[in-house]
């Protein structure tokens, strides 16, 4: 679970985008942190403790003082790994900023040890004021982190910037910014993704059914482990918005081939998802071809095998990845192109196997590696097989 045994501080302001933090919990729960609240007295208008204490499993705090006994709001900023203010209303942020102390959650964050977040909400006029932002810069210069606010119907019933990140946002910021492994920072990958489009004429092509997905979401497990990614993504309508991923769009295999040998010579991992096609047409007609015979020939060629190329051309230290989509014999077959194209894993996914391969969100996978190893896989969301293979190439590269 990605925050297993994580403490985390979780501080709601009085906004109406309080009731998001039911939604948080609920995340931060399920993913394995413990979560304590500590809320202002405002914020009991928007949301009940009951209902955060129950989903916390935690009382809930806010009052500095307790049947005239004092809270120890020391010890809660000391014993979470990160503390996160989720609303942070515009009344907080100016109190924190200023370093003024009138609640339990004012108390709390003043002496918190830990790294601290916000995810500001409020109403775009306020949003906008010289003020917040001057407040929130102080917050920066404290250390604080700031999750942007993102744009669409605010509470006032206007529409514009204020509205609190959703909380799969939050959960994501945190996790990247706090807990996950950066164990590929520094290293910079290359990954062809894709299916390729060989032209026959102006308007018709050979292409395959290769939506680019798995590789779409190896660049996103790399990135987010702290690689520089660079994507090679033959014409496929996924949509990357991640501007962590350098992206290089190319429509032939031969467009791949040339930019994958640009990019090769400097990246220490390069991982060959891409469909790309085996035979192109020897020459593309530059009229549209009409159809005056009964019978119409296409003669082909083969295209550069770009993972093969890539092997001949490897160095010492860069790790090459290939992937093998097979109907039979599929282990041979794997095993053989490990061998051939002088690559140090190949992935196998079969299309006997229900729910891999062409376009599904699913994938089953087994891993040939060089020195032997065959891991098989359950079937899995493509995202969660990425990181099964991002894992095993870390393991490669610091076994050298
Ligand atoms: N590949 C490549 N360049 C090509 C063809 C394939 O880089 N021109 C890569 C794919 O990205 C994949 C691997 O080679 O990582 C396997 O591709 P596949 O087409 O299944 O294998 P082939 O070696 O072409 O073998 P065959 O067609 O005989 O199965």
């Amino acid at each position: 679970m990605m925050f297993q045994d994580k403490k985390i501080v979780l501080a709601i302001t009085g906004s109406i985008a309080a009731y998001k933090s039911i939604l948080l919990i609920r995340l931060l729960v399920k993913a394995g942190a413990g979560v304590k609240v500590v809320m202002t007295p405002a914020a009991k208008d928007f949301v009940s403790p009951l209902t955060l204490s129950t989903l916390s499993k935690n009382p809930v705090l806010s009052d500095l003082f307790n049947n005239d006994s004092w809270s120890n709001h020391v010890m809660l900023g000391r014993w979470a790994d990160v503390m996160v203010v989720a609303p942070l209303s515009c009344n907080t942020l100016g109190k924190m900023a200023h370093g003024l102390c009138d609640n339990m959650l004012l108390a709390t964050y003043l002496s918190a040890t830990c790294p601290v977040v916000h995810a500001p909400a409020m109403d775009e006029d306020m949003w906008h004021h010289p003020s917040t932002k001057l407040n929130l810069q102080k917050l920066e210069s404290f250390g604080n982190k700031i999750i942007p606010v993102e744009k669409g119907e605010l509470a006032s019933g206007l529409y514009g910037d204020g509205r609190m990140a959703e909380p799969e946002t939050i959960v994501s910021f945190i996790a990247e910014n706090f807990f996950l492994k950066k164990d590929l920072a520094g290293k910079k990958v290359l990954v062809t993704a894709g299916p390729t489009f060989e032209p026959i004429d102006p308007v018709r092509f050979i292409g395959n059914h290769s939506s680019g997905k798995m590789g779409v979401a190896i660049c996103r497990e790399l990135a987010s482990r702290g690689a520089e990614v660079h994507l090679i993504l033959g014409p496929s309508s996924m949509h990357v918005d991640d501007e962590r991923i350098h992206i290089h769009k190319v429509q032939t295999a031969e467009q791949m081939y040339q930019a994958s040998l640009k990019i090769f010579p400097q990246a220490d991992i390069a991982i060959m998802s891409a469909a790309v096609a085996d035979y192109t047409p020897v020459s593309t007609q530059l009229e549209k071809i009409k159809k005056t015979s009964d019978t119409f020939t296409v003669e082909l060629t083969k295209t550069k095998d770009i993972l093969k190329s890539l092997g001949e051309k490897k160095y010492n230290g860069q790790i090459l990845v290939g992937f093998a989509l097979e109907t039979t014999n599929e282990r041979e077959y794997a095993l053989n192109k490990l061998k051939n194209k002088n690559a140090d894993m190949v992935v196998l996914n079969s299309l006997n196997d229900e729910g891999a391969g062409f376009g599904y969100d699913t994938n089953k996978i087994t891993i040939f590696e060089k020195n032997g190893k065959e891991i098989s896989y359950e079937r899995k969301p493509k995202q969660q097989v990425a990181k099964d293979i991002v894992d095993r190439i870390v393991n490669m590269l610091y076994a050298k």
